[in-house]
């Protein structure tokens, strides 16, 4: 188990019935060998202000600093609000981007969306990678996960059907396994 590559993922959307959370089940469900993406979410991380963090780091946002600190890279699933990511997801970026020792400074990244619309979160994920420059993450450019239409292609129980999706999951986390790997 030592030398099984910790991912910690998470979703940008808080409902329970979240495409973005069942594709995020999908990722860790797809896991190469060697791989672990352990699922975190992000709900009980409260609004950044920076007067509650002169007062100490509230108790979600700590576990949260930690996880990142002690993962070998990170897998973040996207919806798309409004051609941005959701307002949480950033939210729960700018919480660990914080000094003194961000965690997620030089960490490696996944990146995936779904959307019930035809852009397959494109135009949020662009914005992801637009946050990643000053926050100093590391995303993978390609393969891309961008999933349109996203109520077709997952079941009742959130059970991803939709079997080339499921093969391009696959092979990115192949490549992300290596991509990782080049910042040990
Ligand atoms: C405030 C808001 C803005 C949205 N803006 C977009 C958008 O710009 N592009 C898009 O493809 N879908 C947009 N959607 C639809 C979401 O992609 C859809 O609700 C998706 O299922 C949300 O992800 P989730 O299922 O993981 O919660 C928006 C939804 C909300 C609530």
């Amino acid at each position: 188990m030592s030398n099984t590559m910790k991912i910690l993922g998470f979703a940008g959307s808080l409902r329970k019935e979240s495409f973005n959370k069942f594709l995020l089940n999908a990722a860790a469900e797809l896991a190469p060998s060697g791989m672990y993406i352990d699922k975190f979410d992000i709900i009980d991380i409260p609004l950044f202000n920076e007067d509650v963090e002169a007062q100490g780091i509230p108790g979600p946002v700590k576990i949260f600093r930690e996880k990142v600190q002690s993962s070998d890279g990170l897998l973040i699933v996207t919806p798309e609000y409004n051609y941005s990511i959701p307002g949480v997801l950033k939210n729960a970026i700018d919480w660990a981007s914080r000094a003194p020792n961000s965690p997620l400074s030089g960490k490696p990244l996944a990146i995936m969306g779904a959307t019930m619309g035809m852009g397959g979160t494109m135009k949020a994920q662009m914005h992801l990678r637009q946050v990643c420059v000053n926050t100093n993450l590391i995303p993978m450019n390609k393969p891309e996960i961008l999933i349109s239409a996203a109520h077709e292609k997952f079941d009742t129980n959130g059970k991803l059907t939709d079997e080339a999706i499921r093969e391009q999951i696959t092979k990115m986390l192949i490549s992300y396994k290596s991509w990782v790997e080049r910042f040990k």
